[in-house]
């Protein structure tokens, strides 16, 4: 039987979801499908309800019901309980478990698929919101000198690095706390892209040899990928390559395979 699995996101029509599980499945023979459901801002946990019902075996969940299904999960994986957010759910014997693998997702990105070393690199992570909660905890664990998270609402960036204190060298400031600072990672959380802006930051904070990382994706450069390559990053990424890892360790939690990500990333890489 083709077992059913869907993105519930609002809105959902641009999601590259569909697609990138559609090529896992193909690439892996798994007998499935997987479809977007435009989840309603009123009746989310009615349509996760429903999706259920009809035979459901799992769902991926976007802005902006990840706290939304956190709190509709029956059970939470650790890291989906370090991010406060859900954005894989499991239909289980036992009712709906909730996970969550962004964070893992942007580690591989740069760890495995650009061969980046997290090591005693300083690291700046912009922003406070739900992306930034998820991949706190995952980049403390890869063992950085140092991690700064600043915001431009400062006492959002100090409560979430008081709550990870104890996993790492973490601390939080606002974005006008920068100034005189050097990082060698500075990856971008913010929402300021979805507007075409970036986080107001000091112009010569990335250092020489730095990377920056957009953990936003579009056809186009970002404008955090444009702010990369102006202040001389060795490296400017997008989130095209989070998007398909988180995506690969959601496939690998429902289906028990581990998909190839390469082909994917290249495949929407070169439809952009
Ligand atoms: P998400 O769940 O996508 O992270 P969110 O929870 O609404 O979204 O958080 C958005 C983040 O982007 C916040 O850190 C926000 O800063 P504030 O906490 O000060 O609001 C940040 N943000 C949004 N627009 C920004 C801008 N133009 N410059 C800098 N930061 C911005």
């Amino acid at each position: 039987m083709t077992d059913l699995y869907a993105v519930i996101g609002n809105p959902i029509a641009h999601s590259k979801s569909p697609q990138i599980h559609a090529e896992f499945a193909r690439q892996t023979g798994q007998d499935m499908r997987y479809d977007s459901i435009l989840g309603d801002l009123e009746e989310f946990e009615d349509d996760v309800e429903e999706f259920v019902a009809g035979g459901g075996r799992g769902l991926n969940v976007t802005v902006p019901f990840k706290e939304r299904a956190f709190r509709l999960a029956g059970s939470l994986s650790d890291r989906a309980h370090a991010a406060g957010a859900v954005n894989t759910l499991v239909v289980g014997e036992n009712g709906l478990l909730g996970d969550n693998t962004d964070g893992v997702g942007l580690v591989r990105d740069l760890g495995c698929n650009h061969l980046y070393g997290f090591s005693g690199a300083r690291i700046l992570l912009l922003g406070a919101g739900g992306a930034v909660r998820g991949v706190l905890r995952p980049l403390l664990g890869e063992n950085p000198a140092q991690l700064v998270v600043a915001n431009r609402t400062a006492s959002k960036a100090r409560a979430l690095a008081e709550a990870a204190a104890s996993y790492g060298p973490v601390s939080g400031c606002g974005l006008d706390e920068l100034d005189g600072q050097q990082f060698d990672l500075i990856i971008n959380g913010t929402a300021a892209g979805l507007k075409a802006r970036v986080p107001d930051i000091p112009g010569d904070c990335l250092a020489d040899g730095g990377w920056t990382y957009d953990m936003l994706y579009a056809s186009q450069p970002t404008a955090f990928v444009e702010w990369g390559r102006a202040h001389g990053a060795q490296r400017a990424l997008d989130g095209l390559g989070m998007l398909v890892e988180q995506a690969a360790e959601s496939f690998h939690l429902w289906r028990g395979v581990q998909p190839d990500t390469a082909p994917v990333i290249d495949m929407l890489r070169n439809a952009a």
